[in-house]
């Protein structure tokens, strides 16, 4: 788990959120091992902006994986960060009601959740049967 709060913690650094000045890395574990990072970028257009974990999950699809096996979100801090609505859903679509999501602040870890505890019930691929 050190390397995916390591790389949250370069996404993190790397943010572009200068309205916001609310920085957030992401880092999602793959099916093979690899791992993969992405940072909140934000735009003057406001609803334009992109969250960390979705950047994250571009990355690990743009590499030709398929599954999040486990993740890691780093926020500035005190309070513990948790993925928007947004990205409950994102996640969801490629990670399980079992997946590890490693909640952290600039001194590390604060807690870890399962996906089924922050998105109940969620709407996912299986309901395509
Ligand atoms: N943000 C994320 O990147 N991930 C989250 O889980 C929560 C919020 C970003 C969006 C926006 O750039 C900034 O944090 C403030 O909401």
């Amino acid at each position: 788990m050190d390397d995916l709060l390591r790389l949250a913690r370069t996404m993190m650094v790397r943010a572009y959120a200068p309205y916001s000045k609310f920085h957030v890395g992401a880092a999602v574990r793959d099916e093979d091992g690899g791992i993969h990072g992405g940072c909140n970028v934000e735009n003057a257009a406001y609803p334009e902006g992109l969250c960390a974990e979705a950047a994250a999950i571009a990355a690990l699809i743009a590499a030709g994986k398929r599954k999040v096996l486990e993740c890691a979100i780093m926020g500035p801090g005190p309070e513990v960060i948790t993925p928007c609505g947004g990205c409950r859903q994102k996640l969801r679509e490629f990670a399980s009601d079992e997946t590890m999501i490693h909640l952290c602040g600039p001194d590390g870890l604060h807690r870890s959740v399962t996906l089924g505890s922050l998105f109940p019930m969620s709407f996912g691929p299986q309901h395509f049967g």
